[in-house]
């Protein structure tokens, strides 16, 4: 088996952050998204990981490398334009060779690990298996329609209720994708989604199966999911907290479910729960809840509570000392504000 994982893209509804970090590299609870998918995959006995990288490949290979901090080895595959999920599979077929192997999207985080599903696959007769998630309200995702225990028919965000499996961005495939890729034709928003392709395995007698979610399950795409994905990190099992070393702590409060990196200055503050701070982090007289600062931001004298916000690396908040209402940022990098 071998692993891809999908980290190109143009992540336009993370803007203005993504103009100047790839969202795969945005940090939850102080860590690269794509790090936790790099340690499932090496969790999971995989050695062999490729990486569909576009515009921001040099910042994804400065970060990743070649591997070794996970004993797994990288191989970068570059896709010349966000034509799309399938279309970024069939990029990487020279990479894929005959393996079966398991795909990520870049930006996709669950608790669950991998070994379970890869090896029920892998030791399987099935050409593809999904991972599928229950979820109450099913619109705006793409869902599979299963009956008798078999998926049936997959559908890309149907306008009326068919199924509340939605498809995750955890997929399985053998090499079977690969002529089913070169049957479809770009979707309404011009790209060639892989819905399509697993419908037309579907449509040749392909067998597909699946597995449902163990635990939470998150794309992180949007503001409010990247959020939800720090809090749901922050208040599981692994307990996170400052880094004593090099931080100086005055006049504050920091209560549970906080993490916060290294050289940081935190003066007469509150940081509330859900909230990362990363490194060389400057914040004096705020009050911050349910939050992500990247590293080297500042916050200085702001009156309200701060909370569902992601500052970027480097930009600095000023308040003017006079009562303001409580505030929401959704500042990039480099940024300077003056209320
Ligand atoms: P999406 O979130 O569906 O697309 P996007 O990254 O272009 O973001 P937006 O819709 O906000 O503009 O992509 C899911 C993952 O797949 C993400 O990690 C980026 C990656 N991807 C590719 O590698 N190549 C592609 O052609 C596309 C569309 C996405």
């Amino acid at each position: 088996m071998k692993a891809l994982i999908l980290s190109g893209g143009s992540g336009t509804r993370l803007r203005p952050i993504t103009f100047s970090s790839p969202k795969q590299l945005l940090p939850i609870a102080n860590k690269p998204i794509i790090f936790y998918l790099i340690e499932k995959i090496a969790n999971a006995g995989i050695r062999d990981i490729g990486i569909i990288v576009g515009d921001t490949s040099d910042e994804i290979m400065a970060a990743i490398g070649n591997g070794q901090k996970w004993n797994v080895n990288i191989t970068y595959i570059h896709q010349s334009y966000p034509l799309g999920l399938a279309h970024a599979v069939k990029t990487a077929q020279d990479f894929i060779e005959n393996s079966k192997f398991i795909m990520l999207l870049g930006d996709n985080l669950f608790s669950m690990e991998l070994g379970p599903i890869i090896q029920n696959f892998d030791s399987s007769s099935f050409n593809s298996s999904l991972l599928l998630h229950k979820l109450e309200d099913p619109s705006g995702f793409g869902v599979a329609e299963v009956k008798n225990k078999k998926i049936v028919r997959l559908l890309e965000k149907p306008a009326n209720y068919v199924s509340n499996l939605i498809i995750t961005g955890v997929y399985l495939f053998d090499k079977n994708i690969f002529p089913a890729i070169d049957q479809i034709t770009p979707s309404k928003r011009g790209e060639l989604e892989i819905t399509d392709a697993i419908q037309s395995m579907l449509e040749n007698g392909k067998n597909i199966s699946f597995e449902i979610t163990e635990g939470w399950w998150k794309d992180t795409g949007t503001l409010k999911d990247l959020l939800k994905a720090n809090e749901l990190v922050l208040s599981g099992p692994v307990k996170h907290e400052a880094v004593i070393k090099n931080n100086v702590i005055e006049n504050s409060t920091i209560s549970n479910y906080v993490i916060i990196g290294k050289n940081c200055r935190l003066l007469n503050s509150y940081i509330g729960p859900y909230t990362s701070i990363g490194d060389n982090t400057f914040i004096n007289n705020c009050s911050i809840e349910n939050s992500i600062l990247l590293e080297g931001s500042r916050l200085k004298d702001i009156k309200g509570k701060i909370s569902s916000s992601l500052i970027g690396k480097n930009s600095r908040i000023t308040g003017l000392k006079k009562q303001s209402p409580d505030i929401s940022f959704f500042v990039g990098d480099n940024t300077e504000i003056y209320l």
